[in-house]
């Protein structure tokens, strides 16, 4: 374990004060490899200080572009001179893969090492292949080594099997600068590929049809350079607020808009309040454990059980997003009800459920769905598998009494910035070591 791994909680704090809320990870890091369709100057501002952008900041500068960071913004300028990337990178993320439709499309080559299974699932890329070959590439995987080769990609129709997040991106910056007209069927329609489009539109492309299942490109000789800022982080800010939904208390999220968290207000239910605007939020009812002995005290009532006993299936959206999944489980471990769990996007996220049986959860998987009943909570250790099963894994412990730590902080770093500052100003107790 090295130092600096383990978050140390000792929970039972509510939570109040006002958080800020940045740049969603899954907008910045497609829009950065957006840069590189251009030789003029992209500007990406607000963008959070996350281990996973400074990773992607490496992988420009490998190929040739100049990057400056400034406070929060994020500019780049200059188009690829180079494919090669260094494997050492690209293993810890997999966001070298938005760099293959950008690559191919400007320099006729690319190059990326297969980004492999990860600890939630197999992650492969042929939807993104099989696009790109419909654009005109030759796409071959040998040996863990994903190349490209085009001599100028030329638009078409492609019905991707699944709508998948990471190939809508690939294939629509690929398209931008491809001859004629492509037209992206069932394509994924996430508010991060929105804000994707947004950006590609502001350097001069013409798209049609973002947020929706068909994608129409028509193809343009050139970009140039823009300046954009990208939607707020919907999942950081619903941690937040299922932090809330646990430890109770008031807190306002500065940043973001209510509809962009429609989705977890709604699986939250009765357990938060929000004010008009949509910013300020209040968990009247809290979901402290028994041990804690503090939620009949302070509210006298029990909104949890009835708000989140629900059942919850994830799928692309606007279905139930899979990175909220393992944090909105966190907050079912504290209901009275019995709550069923299906998770249809990926095919291992449920290693939290079985760190959090460790610390007394009542939790029982079968295959992709796993049925959460009230436990009797305890504090404990965890081990964190993954960026936001670890996420769950710290906003359990800071609802039981008592000092529990989570190790493997630094899958928590890829995609929060310094989570453990960011809820000790709420007034958690949570501290690294
Ligand atoms: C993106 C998000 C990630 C989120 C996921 C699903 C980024 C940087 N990451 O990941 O946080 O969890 O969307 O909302 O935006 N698949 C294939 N073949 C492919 C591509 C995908 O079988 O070529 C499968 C995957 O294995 C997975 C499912 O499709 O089971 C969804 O993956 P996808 O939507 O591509 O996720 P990412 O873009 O990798």
């Amino acid at each position: 374990m090295t130092q600096g791994d383990t978050f140390v909680i000792n929970g039972g704090k509510e939570l109040i004060g006002k958080a800020e809320i940045y740049g969603a990870k899954n907008a910045v890091l497609p829009m950065l490899a957006a840069s590189l369709l251009t030789d003029e100057e992209v500007e990406i501002k607000n963008c959070p200080n996350i281990a996973d952008i400074q990773s992607m900041l490496i992988l420009l500068r490998e190929v040739g572009a100049n990057v400056y960071v400034s406070g929060r913004n994020i500019r780049v300028r200059g188009q690829a001179r180079t494919c090669d990337l260094s494997p050492q990178i690209e293993k810890v993320m997999r966001s070298s893969m938005f760099m293959l439709g950008a690559l191919v499309s400007t320099l006729g080559e690319a190059k990326i090492t297969m980004p492999g299974g990860c600890n939630i699932g197999k992650r492969p890329l042929d939807i993104h292949l099989a696009g790109l070959e419909r654009l005109g590439a030759v796409c071959e995987q040998k040996d863990g080594v994903v190349t490209c080769h085009a001599n100028g990609l030329v638009g078409n129709k492609v019905f991707m099997r699944y709508p998948s997040v990471g190939a809508t991106e690939n294939l629509i910056m690929a398209a931008t600068l491809a001859k004629g007209k492509t037209t992206l069927i069932n394509c994924a329609r996430e508010p991060e590929i929105v804000s994707l489009v947004e950006l590609l539109r502001a350097m001069g492309a013409n798209i049609v049809g973002e947020g929706t299942s068909v994608v129409e490109i028509e193809g343009v000789d050139k970009l140039h350079g823009a300046s954009v800022t990208p939607c707020a982080d919907r999942i950081v800010a619903g941690t937040y607020l299922c932090a809330l939904a646990i430890c109770g208390g008031e807190i306002c999220l500065d940043g973001i808009r209510k509809r962009e968290v429609a989705q977890t207000l709604f699986a939250l239910g009765k357990s938060v309040e929000t004010c008009d605007d949509g910013v300020f939020l209040r968990a009247r009812a809290n979901g402290l454990s028994k041990s804690v002995g503090r939620r009949s005290q302070i509210y006298g009532f029990d909104d949890l059980s009835e708000a989140v006993a629900c059942d919850l299936t994830t799928g692309p959206y606007p279905l139930f997003a899979t990175d909220m999944q393992p944090i909105i489980s966190a907050v079912k471990c504290f209901s009275t009800g019995i709550a069923k769990v299906k998770e249809t996007v990926f095919e291992n996220r449920f290693s939290h459920l079985v760190e959090m049986n460790k610390l007394g959860a009542n939790v029982r998987i079968s295959g992709d769905e796993a049925l959460i009943f009230r436990g009797d909570l305890h504090a404990g250790q965890m081990q964190a598998k993954d960026l936001r099963g670890g996420a769950a894994l710290a906003v359990f412990a800071m609802g039981i009494a008592g000092e529990s730590r989570v190790s493997g902080a630094k899958f928590v770093a890829r995609g929060y910035e310094d989570f453990a500052k960011s809820y000790r100003k709420l007034g958690a107790d949570i501290r690294l070591e």
